[in-house]
């Protein structure tokens, strides 16, 4: 089996539509009550656990980093540079989108992509208070990236393509949008060994 056909055995197994609502609905819930109750970590203090440069981290407000989601650190191999171009995927409320805006500064650009609008409503709204001028969020699936071929010099995302059966044609985006050179740095969740077809139809599993 071609790893092609192994990525195509995931998406018919999996109801690909109803897998989005059930995401959407979830992160609806971060979105609009971040401090509530969740089956994974958010906020400030998970960052920092999980080793995120304080500097930028500590010049955001807490409304920017409380519905923060992420799996793992994403700047591990080291912050974005002054002007360059980042494209953050599943974006979510924007913490990381944020932290590589103060990174690129003004000569530099950020695109978030979520395809939750409540996420996106609410990373457009935190970058408009917090005057960040260099930077977008943008609705849509990371599957079909809203951004142009070989526009952005770094990808980076954090707890995303974990929950899109399409892996590779993620990958295929992320290498369509990249330039020649660019990088991608991504903090995600793997498995070690093949997941049973029953639980790949499973929901309930892709969501918990
Ligand atoms: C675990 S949260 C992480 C959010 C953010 N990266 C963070 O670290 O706080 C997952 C996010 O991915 C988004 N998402 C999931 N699947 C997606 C897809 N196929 N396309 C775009 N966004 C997606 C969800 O809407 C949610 O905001």
């Amino acid at each position: 089996m071609t790893e092609a056909t192994l990525g195509a055995n995931i998406v018919d197994l999996v109801d690909v539509d109803e897998l989005r609502e059930e995401v959407k609905k979830k992160y609806r819930e971060v979105a609009d009550t971040p401090t509530a109750e969740f089956h994974f970590h958010t906020g400030r203090q998970h960052a920092l656990r999980m080793g995120y440069p304080e500097l930028p981290l500590d010049q955001l407000p807490e409304e920017a980093t409380e519905a923060f989601a992420g799996v793992a650190n994403p700047f591990f191999w080291g912050l974005p540079e002054p002007g360059e171009r980042v494209v953050d995927l599943g974006a979510g409320a924007g913490m990381d989108s944020f932290m590589a805006a103060l990174a690129v500064g003004p000569e530099g650009h950020v695109i978030g992509v979520d395809m939750t609008p409540e996420m996106v409503d609410r990373a457009t709204r935190l970058a408009r208070e917090l005057e960040l001028d260099n930077i977008e969020f943008r609705l849509g699936f990371i599957e079909e990236l809203p951004i142009d071929s070989g526009w952005a010099e770094v990808v980076i995302s954090n707890g995303v393509i974990n929950l899109c059966p399409d892996k590779l044609g993620v990958y295929r985006e992320i290498h369509r949008i990249l330039k020649p050179g660019g990088r991608m740095t991504i903090a995600d969740i793997c498995v070690e060994r093949p997941v049973p077809e029953g639980a790949l139809k499973d929901i309930d599993l892709w969501t918990g």
